[in-house]
């Protein structure tokens, strides 16, 4: 073990709210001692604060809510990695002013979650999870040429509501399919044969339009009943990024009334829970949560996180501290 390790584990206490995988967690506990909340679901807050109390270190994931309560129960908390790239579940500027460094796992999800995204277009788009319905509900009748008709992608329009690390993984993809590309930003980005659009614009002629703006308030219900009504009736909507980013009753009011062909989300306003009337309906395609969730990248994130907590705690900068204006 090199000294820098060496004098990081004198002092390091760190609570972890979630099993990682257990060639991270070795690092974290070469590093010093690991308090380790080896429950199946999230650790309560109360637990929570009394666990962080004595750390220097937390490593979070995005079902922790990291607010003013959790920050002032660790008075001698320096860092709290986030093992998410979202970062709306901490109380940044609040950890910020305490002298916390906050960090969070972008990069190492980019592409599983761009891949992910086009599942859900692909998914979506040609009906998959509602074939597959049929066929298990042994409703299948045959071959037919009119049956389960899906939407062709090719020379229709991508819209993309941001376009950070993830939106722009996901217009790299579009010309495979044969589909042109708009976005909504408030800067240009460097993103050839795209356009940046208003973002009523882009709800008016996309024909896939799919979200990737953190959460911020300035997004919270940023798709509401007005912006649904906006999409073309033949549009798909696609949500990886956040849920309350949509408002789920307002998606479940314009789907019923068809103002959308339909929507395929992988997370929701009050994660575990979906908007009851959204369980009713065919024409949305729902999973959980899943975007980042394969081995590799999920194995990437927990590293990175733990990195960041070696980082600080041995005094150095953080890999990969948030930046609150970042988008
Ligand atoms: C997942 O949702 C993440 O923010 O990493």
């Amino acid at each position: 073990m090199d000294t820098e390790r060496t004098s990081v584990q004198q002092a390091s206490r760190i609570l972890v709210t979630r099993r990682l995988p257990s060639s991270v967690l070795a690092k974290l506990e070469a590093a010093g001692g690991v308090d380790l909340y080896s429950g199946d679901a999230a650790i309560a807050p109360d637990e929570l604060r009394a666990r962080v109390a004595d750390k220097n270190a937390l490593v979070s994931l995005l079902t922790d809510a990291i607010d003013r309560t959790v920050i002032d129960a660790a008075p001698e908390l320096k860092v709290i990695a986030n093992v998410a790239v979202g970062f709306n579940n901490i109380d940044v500027a609040y950890a910020t002013s305490r002298g916390v460094v906050v960090t969070h796992t972008p990069d190492v999800l980019t592409e599983s979650v761009a891949d992910f995204t086009w599942a859900l277009i692909l998914a979506i788009t040609r009906r998959l999870a509602e074939g597959e319905r049929v066929v298990r509900s042994g409703a299948w009748k045959g071959w037919a040429l009119d049956f389960m008709l899906g939407t062709e992608l090719n020379g229709k329009q991508l819209g993309l509501v941001g376009v950070g690390r993830i939106g722009r993984a996901v217009a790299a993809r579009a010309p495979v399919f044969g589909m042109r590309v708009v976005y909504t930003e408030p800067r240009d980005v460097d993103l050839p044969g795209a356009e940046n659009v208003s973002l009523d614009r882009l709800l008016n002629t996309s024909d896939i339009v799919s979200l990737h703006v953190p959460l911020l308030p300035e997004t919270r219900h940023l798709i509401d009943k007005k912006s649904l009504a906006r999409m073309k009736r033949s549009a798909y909507l696609i949500n990886t990024a956040r849920g309350p980013v949509v408002d789920e009753a307002a998606l479940a009011w314009a789907l019923q009334h068809h103002l959308l062909a339909g929507a395929a989300l992988d997370v929701y306003e009050n994660e575990p829970a979906v908007h009851p009337e959204l369980l009713k309906l065919d024409n949305v395609l729902l999973v959980p949560h899943l975007a980042s969730a394969t081995t590799e990248t999920r194995t990437a994130m927990a590293d990175l996180a733990a990195e960041n907590v070696l980082a600080v705690l041995a005094g150095r900068p953080a890999l990969t501290p948030v930046v609150l204006s970042q988008r």
